[in-house]
C-alpha cells in the first residue's frame, strides 16, 4: 500500500473521529479496520453516562468487520489526539491479539504516522492456542 493510500485512509479515520460520542471524556477517537481483502470498517468511541458501558473506537471497528463476516485483518488505523498520539488501551490490544491483527497505524500531527507491531504492543499475549493446549491435557 502506497504512502498516498495511507494518507487517504488517515483522512477517512479523522472523519470517523468526528463522529465519536465522547461527551464525558471529551477525547474523541476514530479507528479504521482494514481487512486483508481491502475492505474498511469504521469505529469511534461511544461513551455512556454509566462510564464502564462506554466502548473504544478500535473494538467498535473490529466488531463492525466481524458482523459483516470479516475476520482477517491487515491493520487498524487509530486517530485520537494527534499531538499526544493515542495508543490502544489494554483491552483493545487483547482484542487485536484475538484476531491476530499484525500492526496498528497511529496517526500523529502534520500527516505523520507511526506503524507499530502488535507483538510490540502486547508481547507474550494470552492466546487461544494456550487455552487449547491446556484443554488437551484433560
Ligand atoms: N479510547 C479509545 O476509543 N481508544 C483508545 O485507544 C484509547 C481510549 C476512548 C475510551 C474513552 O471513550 C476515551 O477514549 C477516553 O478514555
Amino acid at each position: 500500500m502506497g504512502k498516498n493510500d495511507i494518507q487517504e485512509l488517515i483522512e477517512q479515520t479523522l472523519q470517523i473521529r468526528d463522529c465519536a460520542y465522547a461527551p464525558y471524556s471529551d477525547y474523541p477517537v476514530g479507528a479504521l479496520a482494514v481487512t486483508e481483502d481491502g475492505k474498511y470498517f469504521s469505529g469511534c468511541n461511544v461513551e455512556n453516562v454509566s462510564y464502564p458501558a462506554g466502548s473504544c473506537a478500535e473494538r467498535n471497528a473490529i466488531a463492525a468487520a466481524i458482523a459483516a463476516g470479516n475476520k482477517n485483518f491487515a491493520f487498524i488505523i487509530i486517530a485520537g489526539d494527534l499531538k499526544h498520539p493515542t495508543y490502544p488501551c489494554g483491552i483493545c490490544r487483547q482484542v487485536m491479539a484475538e484476531f491476530q491483527i499484525p500492526y496498528v497505524i497511529i496517526v500523529k500531527e502534520n500527516k505523520q504516522y507511526e506503524k507499530i507491531a502488535l507483538e510490540e504492543l502486547l508481547p507474550h499475549s494470552f492466546t487461544a492456542a494456550l487455552v487449547k493446549n491446556i484443554r488437551s491435557y484433560k
